[in-house]
């Protein structure tokens, strides 16, 4: 389902010429994978990547990779989620990548986020944490402030070790249980010093496309 759909969003979506960010995560791998091949075709596209992961697969296929900072905008980023909702709020970062995810969409005309089904919520928050990249000084007065918000932060571990995010944070796993008032919650997370940024994506992906159990792809947006 996870291949599917994001075949369909490179099919559809990415165009000769091109500036496209790519996404993290086992879905967006697959969409990387799929430019791969249209490169391979003779496509030119220069494209940014979300997390050094990602950034070596497509060089591995023979993808263009260039910094941020080298071109204008994105004209397209095609990305994973975590969690959708109705109005196509999304929370992002379970793979640990959702700043560097953050600051492409920012830079992106169009942003086509493809999940499989199951990620569908009715509220976000209901299945996943939201996860909150912090600064590693002071961490635990950070993950104190943010429990303070009404949440039980959760310091991920990459086995014995905290998990580390490609620009060297660390990420609290925060269950603040079904998010009412997103947009409320966006801030006032961000506002805690320490915190980089949160996992809450809203008013960001421009077009879901999702993959349904029974082999279709339905879109929401646009
Ligand atoms: C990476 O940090 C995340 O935001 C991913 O985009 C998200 O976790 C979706 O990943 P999967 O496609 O692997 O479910």
């Amino acid at each position: 389902m996870k291949k599917l759909v994001a075949e369909k969003a490179v099919t559809d979506y990415v165009k000769d010429g091109m500036r496209v960010g790519l996404g993290t995560g086992s879905t967006a791998y697959h969409a990387i994978n799929k430019i791969g091949e249209l490169v391979e075709d003779g496509m030119s596209l220069t494209c940014v990547a979300t997390s050094v992961k990602s950034r070596s697969q497509a060089l591995g296929l023979g993808i263009e990779v260039v910094d941020l900072n080298e071109v204008p905008y994105l004209d397209l980023t095609i990305d994973g989620a975590d969690e959708v909702s109705p109005e196509m709020y999304l929370v992002k970062g379970l793979g640990g990548a959702l700043l560097m995810e953050k600051v492409v969409a920012a830079a992106s005309k169009a942003v086509v986020i493809v999940v499989d089904e199951s990620k569908l919520v009715d509220t976000l928050g209901t299945r996943s944490p939201l996860p909150v990249e912090v600064l590693r000084f002071g961490h635990t007065k950070t993950a104190a402030a943010l429990a303070r918000l009404g949440c039980e932060p959760v310091l991920r571990m990459s086995g014995d070790e905290p998990f580390a995010t490609d620009c060297g944070n660390l990420i609290y796993d925060c269950g603040f249980g079904p998010i009412d008032k997103p947009h409320w919650l966006e801030a006032a997370v961000n506002t805690v010093p320490g915190v980089i940024d949160n996992g809450l994506f809203l008013d960001v992906a421009t077009t879901v496309l999702v993959s349904r159990k029974d082999g279709s792809i339905t879109k929401m947006g646009e």
